[in-house]
């Protein structure tokens, strides 16, 4: 059996009309962690709920490990945890007993369950708690139990949509380290808005618009598939020969220019000579995003 996601032509097309994926193929492993990003409205819970088997695509074929998420679905959910963008918390219950009634759910027995929720709840961070009632905790410590949640499980496809959303930067920093740790042993399927949080911890990446893959792939991938693949910047001002490519000029008063590499060379040495402030760096997953993606707001959607 292949241990990958295969996509062939996988549309969606829901019943008012709105085309929210268009014929989306692709393979990727399952192993570690893949992150899809794109604005709002890109397609990312509809591919994401297609996969996690919530949702029936209205044409194409997805497989996961060479089984069917339509014909499969049954033996693949048995696999699967998924916390959902909207993913709500059991508010009457604590995060241990709600987590507890989840791997009960599953086919755990009750000490079993027990122990893991504790486990998982210490994992997240939320020992002191774990016996609270949902509906008084924070809105990222709901995240964190829900998360927790899959942790407990013995899944080993787990799925969430923007697990970090709602997050202060310090909690994020630690659910980077609780899914870089889950993935050691798991298939991790993620979305984010948050790109260097794509780049710091996905294995691949695709990026999602208006309901069209527009890449795929490791990080270097993605910077290869650039024609340029440098980021150069420098007091907007300076004149520079020989410069092609878009500047933009940011409200620091640094002008910016993507190029290749050896253009971004003999830049950097007039730079030099003329004894300008600048830097030169590889092309980062906001670069790549916003240059695939466009900066066209009128493109996109608002937020929902
Ligand atoms: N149940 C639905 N009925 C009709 N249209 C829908 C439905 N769910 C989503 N859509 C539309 O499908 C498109 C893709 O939505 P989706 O939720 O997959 O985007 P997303 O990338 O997850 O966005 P976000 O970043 O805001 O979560 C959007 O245009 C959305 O309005
Ligand atoms: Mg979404």
């Amino acid at each position: 059996m292949v241990n990958e996601i295969v996509c062939e032509d996988v549309a969606k097309v829901y019943d008012n009309g709105k085309e929210a994926l268009s014929a989306i193929s692709f393979s990727t492993p399952t192993r570690g962690i893949f992150a899809l990003i794109g604005r709002n409205g890109a397609g990312k819970t509809t591919l994401t709920r297609i996969l996690s088997t919530l949702l029936e695509p209205s044409s194409g074929r997805a497989t996961i490990n060479g089984l069917d998420v339509m014909a499969d679905a049954g033996e693949l959910r048995d696999r699967m945890a998924v916390v959902p963008q909207e993913g709500r918390v059991i508010p009457w219950m604590s995060p241990v007993q709600m987590i507890t009634s989840y791997l009960l759910w599953r086919g755990a027995g009750y000490r079993e369950a027990r122990r893991r929720a504790r486990d998982a709840v210490a994992t997240v961070g939320l020992q002191e708690h774990a016996d609270r009632l949902n509906r008084t905790l924070s809105g990222g410590m709901k995240r964190k139990s829900l998360v927790a949640m899959v942790i407990a499980s013995e899944a080993d496809l787990i799925f969430l949509d923007e697990p970090s959303t709602g997050l202060d930067p310090i909690s994020r920093k630690g659910l980077w380290d609780l899914l870089t740790g889950i993935s050691r042993d798991r298939f991790l399927f993620m979305t984010t808005h948050y790109l260097e949080e794509a780049e710091a911890i996905a294995d691949r990446i695709g990026i999602l618009d208006n309901g069209r893959l527009l890449a795929l792939g490791a990080m270097d991938e993605l910077r290869a598939s650039m024609g340029e693949q440098y980021v150069l910047r420098f007091p907007a001002g300076i004149d520079l020969p020989a410069l092609d490519g878009d500047i933009v000029v940011g409200r620091d008063g640094m002008a910016q220019v993507m190029t290749t590499e050896e253009v971004a060379r003999s830049l950097s040495s007039t730079l030099i000579a003329r004894g300008a402030r600048f830097s030169m760096n590889p092309v980062t997953l906001e670069d790549i995003f916003y240059r695939k993606v466009g900066t066209d707001i009128g493109n996109g959607e608002g937020g929902d």
